[in-house]
Formats: structure tokens, sequence, C-alpha cells
């Protein structure tokens, strides 16, 4: 008992020097905060408190993250699930953004309600299947109106039972939609689950270059390292309707490709800002209106997914 309270007394000493020199160094709150997660994390990792969350039927847990808020995330991994399913390939999609599910909104599922059956004594979650898709969030079992207040321990366990608890099946792609950032859902997602690539998503500016970096280190973490497959360059440029072919660079230039350069890898898409990738998304991407322009783009983008994702 007094090794346990000295130990805790010593972890306590350790974050606030370690918060105090990053602080000062520059002045970096997020930074600061997560070099102090990533250390629990790594202790918890060593005490074998962690296990690997196992998917039978699912072949590749793809990641689609960014470090910054509103960068397209959700966007980019719902029209990559939606053209892999056009693949002929079996697709689910997991919105793991626990404060702020998207994914049933911009699928037109979000009056759904999840059905548990009994398995062998345990209760299994049903997914929703929209367009083909097997689709999970925490938005089917919450109000969204109402902000979900949890501390992360709390959103990293819902985050783990949405994975573990829901009836998946045979899947060939289980793309996973991050919350911005790098907190307790983004390491949980990241340890616990067999990651097999991750999409950086990113727009031009520098700004949301930053935050993809800091993102891209939690995958390239040396504890739990997942292969970053790409960067999906989004609002790249604008094209008025009338003159399809003008390209304004409102956002700035050459941003996702700086990135795919930083981390070495390639820069897999271009994704113009166009207000039907918006309207989409309110629509509920149904695909009678799906605009052949982005979903050329998408196709593309999950051709290469497909190519890229090791395959064993
Ligand atoms: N290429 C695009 N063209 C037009 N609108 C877009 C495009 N990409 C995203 N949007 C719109 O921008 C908004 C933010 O996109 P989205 O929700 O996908 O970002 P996000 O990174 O998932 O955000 P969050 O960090 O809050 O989860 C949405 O309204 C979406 O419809
Ligand atoms: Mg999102």
């Amino acid at each position: 008992m007094e090794k346990c309270i000295s130990t805790a007394i010593g972890f306590v000493v350790q974050d606030v020097a370690v918060i105090s020199t990053i602080w000062k160094k520059n002045n970096q709150w997020g930074n600061a905060r997560f070099v102090v997660m990533k250390k629990y994390w790594l202790a918890n990792r060593k005490m074998g408190l962690f296990s690997k969350i196992e998917l039978p039927g699912v072949k590749h847990l793809i990641a689609v993250a960014s470090g910054k808020g509103g960068v397209g995330k959700s966007t980019v991994a719902v029209n990559l699930a939606l053209a892999l399913a056009r693949m002929g390939l079996k697709t689910g999609l997991v919105d793991a953004d626990i404060f702020g599910p998207s994914i049933p909104r911009m699928l037109g599922v979000e009056k759904e309600t999840i059905e548990g059956i009994s398995e062998n004594g345990r209760q299994i979650m049903i997914p929703i299947e929209k367009y083909g898709l097997r689709i999970m969030s925490i938005g089917f079992f919450v109000d969204q109106k109402q902000g979900l207040i949890w501390r992360g321990p709390m959103a990293s366990n819902a985050l783990g039972m949405m994975f573990e608890n829901t009836r998946w099946g045979e899947l060939d792609f289980l793309v996973i939609d991050f919350p911005p950032g790098t907190s307790d859902i983004q390491l949980t997602a990241v340890q616990k689950l067999r990651i097999r690539g991750a999409l950086m998503v990113t727009t031009p500016q520098e700004i949301a270059l930053n935050d993809a970096r800091k993102a891209a280190s939690l995958f390239k973490g040396k504890s739990f390292p997942v292969p970053i497959l790409g960067v999906a360059e989004n609002m790249s440029w604008f094209s008025p309707a009338p003159h399809p072919l003008e390209k304004y660079f409102i956002f700035g230039k050459g941003g996702g490709e700086r990135l795919a350069n930083e981390l070495n890898v390639p820069l897999l898409a271009q994704i113009p800002l166009m207000a039907e990738t918006g309207e989409a998304a309110e629509a509920g991407h149904d695909p009678k209106s799906t605009n052949p322009v982005v979903a050329k783009i998408f196709d593309d983008l999950a051709g290469k997914i497909h190519s890229l994702v090791p395959k064993n």
C-alpha cells in the first residue's frame, strides 16, 4: 500500500515536471498532456492491463484521422466506406467520435435504434445497415442534441464496447472515423485494435498540417505502430460551378504534399471544396444523387487504399 502511494506521488511529481518543462519550451498544453497520457499508457501496457480486441471476421481495420477538427475526416471516412462498398467489398464504418458523432446524420440513419441480442450469454449489438455498410456509432444510443459529459476512461470503454460487442460478421474493411486530436479515445483505439493502416486527412494550410503531424506521431509510436498509408488533402481548391476548370486555392497550396513528403507516404487524394460534397452529407449520402465527380475521387482513393493495405 505504502509502495503504491509513494509510486503515485512519484508519478504526479514527474508529470508536473514534464508539463512545466514542455509548457516553458513551447507553451503547448496539448503537447504536454499528450506526453503525460502516453506515459501512463506505456506504464499500463507494461503491466499488461490492456489486451487487444480481436475481430476475427474483419480483414482490414482502417483509421481515418487528423489532428485538427473540421478538416473533413467524417466526410472522407463516409465517402471512402461507400466507395469500398461500390467496389463490391464488404464494408463497415465505426464512428469513434464519442463526443461528437456525425456518421448517423451523414448517412441518414440518425433515427435508427440498435437492436441487441443475447449470444452465448453475452449482449451483442446488431449494426445498422445502409447502402451496404454496417454502421456503429455512439450516436445511436444518446440524444445527439445533448452533449455527453464523460471522463476519458468512460469514453474509451464505450469505444471498446462498440467494437467488441457488435456482430460485424465477415468484413473486408472496417473504416474508423477518428475524433480530432490525440486524446484517450485515439490512444485506446491504437492500443486495443489491430489497425492495418491509417489515412491522414488534412487541409492545405499550415495550421492544419501542424495538428496532422501531431496526430501522425500517434501512429508512428514505437509501442503500438500503425502504418500510415497516405495523406488525403481535403478542400484543396474551389472551382465555381460555371467555371469547373478554374481553381481557387482559398486555403493555400501544397500542404497535403508537404505532409506526405514529411511522413514519407504518398499523397493519395486531393478533394476539392464542392457544395455537392457538403450537400450530400446533409442529405444522408443517397447514392441516387451522388455527384459523379465526387464519386470518382473517392473511387480512386478506395482503389489505392485497397492496394496499399497490408494483405496478411
Ligand atoms: N470537400 C468538401 N467540400 C465541401 N464541404 C465539405 C468538404 N469536406 C467537408 N465538408 C463539410 O465540412 C464540414 C466538416 O466536415 P467533417 O464533419 O467531415 O469534418 P471532421 O474533420 O470530421 O470534423 P470533426 O473534427 O468535428 O469530427 C461538414 O459540414 C462537411 O459537409
Ligand atoms: Mg468528424
